[in-house]
């Protein structure tokens, strides 16, 4: 187990997700479970989720109106969401992401970056969309979990914050587990087996009970690459472009 800093057992500095949202009660959700919640009760992380609607200017708590131009659906106002990200960067965490389809693809590098910092502020949209004058004045980061459209940005946004505080010092295990993983050398992680050796006549491959560890690494190596191979072709242009790389230096 990593050691929890000083700096976070002092309260200080501990890494944050501020959640801008239209539907509060959604969290922690399934962050307040497992790994992840363990190390929210013991405050190796923050979790702040703000209601939008709480920033709306007029008696009926108006937070979205009908689009300029026509069209289905309703869309959430500049100056509401504006005066929400407003008092959630106001201490000047960063980044501020806005979870759309319409953003940049969410991958492992990134998420590496953001559990670096000192988290992030998520804001969450719902309807059609946000009015597109707070993305470009506030120069929110658009991010999208996927060629996939969620009713809101709440899934995603949990989905994005999992995946940094596995990352956190403190949260997971060992260490070799993070290294070992899908995407950290760029490749799919390598098939899995335990007890029984042999279940529904299927056998275990011989490699794994040889106790040959160097055979091990290598066979682990083989199926990564090959399941990368045929999976996932993009990751393995990528994969190839950076070992021949290495191979010249
Ligand atoms: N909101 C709706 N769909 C989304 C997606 N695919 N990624 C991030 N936020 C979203």
């Amino acid at each position: 187990m990593r050691e929890v800093t000083e700096q976070q057992r002092q309260g200080s500095a501990v890494w944050t997700a501020r959640v801008l949202t239209l539907f509060p009660e959604m969290f922690p959700g399934p962050l307040g479970q497992s790994l992840a919640g363990k190390a929210l009760n013991d405050g190796v992380w923050r979790l702040e989720a703000t209601d939008i609607r709480s920033f709306a200017q007029d008696k009926h708590k108006t937070v979205d109106d009908t689009p300029f131009g026509g069209g289905p659906g309703m869309v959430m106002r500049p100056d509401v969401v504006d005066a929400a990200l407003e008092a959630a960067t106001g201490d000047g965490l960063k980044p501020a992401i806005y979870l759309t389809p319409r953003g940049r693809r969410v991958d492992q590098a990134l998420v590496q970056e953001w559990a670096a910092g000192p988290g992030m502020v998520l804001l969450c949209g719902r309807y059609e969309g946000l009015d597109e004058r707070v993305i470009a004045s506030r120069g929110l980061l658009e991010v999208s979990l996927g060629d996939i459209v969620l009713s809101g940005g709440e899934p995603a946004a949990i989905a994005v914050i999992d995946a940094c505080v596995r990352l956190l010092p403190g949260v997971m295990g060992a260490a070799e587990t993070l290294e070992e993983e899908s995407f950290e050398r760029g490749l799919l992680e390598y098939p899995h087996y335990t007890r029984p050796a042999e279940w529904k006549g299927m056998k275990v491959p011989e490699v794994l009970l040889s106790g040959h560890h160097e055979k091990i690494r290598a066979w682990r190596l083989r199926e990564a690459e090959a399941a990368t191979k045929s999976r996932r072709p993009d990751l393995w242009d990528a994969y190839e472009k950076s070992s021949s790389r290495r191979k010249e230096d």
